[in-house]
Parts: structure tokens; C-alpha cells; sequence
């Protein structure tokens, strides 16, 4: 067989996005893409889409698959079903990820698939595996991100053009940024499932999305930011997690004052930016585009290459004794 197959479920703006990455490479074959909607109009020919997960699972002609719907229970039945049969396959679904990391942990230990999800945190930035490639052996901090493209593009809006919440919304909806389920972004529920999978590869903690501090910008009103600005200051969504003194892991998403000594005070738009704080290299920022078909497009592709090279997640703390011990604090599980 020469090029290797890839079978894709879900063509929305991530599957399209894909889609449009792998034609430019030509270093892959769409075997099928798998989806639900039998009547949508869609760009391509029909020949290449099935309505049966199944069809595509049991094809052993396909070497790995990208799972990217949006829907977290159906994402978690695939990836579940990948992975028992020692499957490889990338994920961009942060909601599904954070809320089931342990068993996902678990199956590929017991069973050799793989699973990989850079494009579920940070969109384009190479956050998951540069954490564990330099910081594996690197005393980390804290971590410090703006990881929710529609709320910072709602706040830029906010901050630049006096444009109402409500359009700005819209306006991150029309260019693809915003969950199907937009209350994700607004209440602070993505950056929360964001921050906790990057706790897990940063810090070797199981965090539970749902334990963690979380208040979105939808709480956020004119009058607080025209205080930030009289302050000389933008309000962000900041979602961190950092080793207090007790050793013990503090993860929040809060909407945050910052400022221009910060660098998370220029990301700007649907960009997020992702501040490390290690105890030798000192202070790091990694700044790219946080949503978009395109950008997280580019994320599962490098996904995709990385795992035909055999890459896989060492969750370098998750299992080694110099993992700190969590073990008791409060809203952890370890
Ligand atoms: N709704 C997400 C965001 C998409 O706005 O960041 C990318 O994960």
C-alpha cells in the first residue's frame, strides 16, 4: 500500500480545516470521513462520507483516525472504541479529554493505542508536547494562559470598538471561533477543560474540570472594563495553574486585570498565549491562533505526523515518583 490512510469523523470547522491541510501535503489518504447529517449540503463528493461510525472503525485499511466532532458523549465512544482495538487516534475535544483523561490514560496503557490532542488546547500553539519535551525533568511553576479564543475576541471587542457583548458573540460564532454550545466559552467551561489537561502534562495531575475555580467573561460588564482601562489594564480570561508554597496545585479561570508588563496583556483577538514559569528557565510565552479551521487544522495534522512517527504522551509526572505529592489537597484527584 503506498500513502497511508486516515479516516476523519466530523466535518465541521476543524474537519474542514483538516480536510484542507492534508490536500495541500498530499502526504496522506482520506479514506472516509464519517458524519451525521445525511441531508447537509457539503463540498465534496458524496462518495467519501459514511453515516456509520462502525464502517469506518472496523476498516483495517485505515491507519489512524482524527476524531473531530463536536459532540463530547459520541467523541468519547469513538476514542473509547479506537483505543480498545490499540488504535491511534487524534482528538481535538477538550471537553472530552478533561473530563475522562484517567480512563483515556488507562486504555492506552492497557490496551497500546495512542491517543493525541494537541489541537485541544492552544488551537496552533504546541503547548501539550513542548511541555513535555522541556519540562519533563524541569521543576514547572505555574502556567498562565488565555486559552478560550471567543472570549478574548468578545473582550478585544469590548476594549476596541464599544461593540455590545452580544455581537461580538455573533461575530466569533460567523468565523468558526465559538463552541456549537457558545455557553462553553462565555461561563469559562473551555478554558476550564483546557487548563486541566494542560495540569495534567505540566504538572502530572488529574484535575476534574468541573473542581476547578471557574467564573467566565459573561460576568463581565462595561463598568469593569472601563475601570481596567482607567487603570491602564485589559480584562482577560485567565485560566492557571500554579504550585503554591504547600506544594499544593491552584487551578482557576478567572477574568483577570493584566497588564502591559504582561505579555498576555497583547494577546489580542482569537489569539492565546501561554505563560510558563519554570524554576531554571525562568519566564516563557508561546503566542498563536487559539481557534479557526485552519490553525486547529494544523494542529491535528501535526498530531497526525508526530503519532505515524510513534509519538506518544509520557504524561511525564502522572507516572513517576518525582511527581509532587498532591495527594490530599483540596479538588484534586492524582
Ligand atoms: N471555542 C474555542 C475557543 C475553540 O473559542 O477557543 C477552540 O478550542
Amino acid at each position: 500500500k503506498s500513502a497511508k490512510r486516515i479516516g476523519i469523523f466530523g466535518f465541521g470547522c476543524v474537519g474542514q480545516g483538516l480536510y484542507d491541510v492534508l490536500q495541500d501535503n498530499q502526504r496522506l489518504e482520506v479514506a472516509r470521513i464519517c458524519v451525521r447529517d445525511k441531508e447537509k449540503l457539503r463540498a465534496l463528493p458524496s462518495s467519501i462520507f459514511t453515516y456509520d461510525p462502525q464502517e469506518l472503525l472496523q476498516d483495517e485499511s485505515i491507519d489512524l483516525f482524527a476524531e473531530l466532532i463536536s459532540d463530547p458523549a459520541e467523541a468519547l465512544f469513538i476514542v473509547r472504541q479506537a483505543l480498545k482495538a490499540g488504535k491511534t487516534v487524534v482528538s481535538a475535544n477538550k471537553k472530552m479529554v478533561s473530563e475522562n483523561l484517567q480512563e483515556l490514560v488507562e486504555l492506552q496503557l492497557q490496551c497500546g493505542g495512542v491517543l493525541l490532542y494537541e489541537a485541544a488546547v492552544g488551537g496552533s500553539i504546541p503547548i501539550l508536547r513542548t511541555l513535555e519535551a522541556y519540562y519533563g525533568s524541569e521543576p514547572l511553576q505555574e502556567v498562565n494562559g488565555i486559552l478560550n479564543g471567543s472570549s478574548n475576541y468578545i473582550l478585544s471587542k469590548l476594549d476596541a470598538e464599544g461593540s455590545s457583548f452580544q455581537e461580538a458573540l455573533e461575530q466569533a460564532q460567523a468565523l468558526g471561533f465559538a463552541e456549537a454550545d457558545p455557553t462553553l466559552d462565555v461561563e469559562g467551561f473551555d478554558a476550564a477543560h483546557k487548563i486541566s489537561i494542560v495540569a495534567a502534562h505540566a504538572f502530572g495531575a488529574i484535575v476534574q474540570p468541573q473542581d476547578i475555580l471557574r467564573f467566565g467573561i459573561s460576568s463581565v460588564t462595561r463598568k469593569d472594563i472601563g475601570l481596567a482601562q482607567a487603570l491602564g489594564a485589559r480584562i482577560r480570561l485567565v485560566a492557571s495553574a500554579k504550585l503554591n508554597q504547600l506544594g499544593t496545585l491552584e487551578v482557576q479561570v478567572l477574568p483577570t486585570f493584566v497588564y502591559p508588563d504582561s505579555e498576555l496583556y497583547y494577546v489580542n483577538a482569537e489569539f492565546n498565549g501561554v505563560q510558563l514559569e519554570a524554576k531554571f528557565a525562568g519566564s516563557q510565552f508561546l503566542k498563536g491562533r487559539g481557534a479557526g479551521s485552519h490553525p486547529t487544522g494544523s494542529a491535528v495534522w501535526a498530531d497526525v505526523s508526530a503519532a505515524l512517527e510513534g509519538y506518544k504522551y509520557q504524561y511525564p509526572k502522572l507516572h513517576t515518583a518525582a511527581a509532587p505529592d498532591l495527594g490530599e489537597n483540596v479538588g484534586l484527584k492524582v
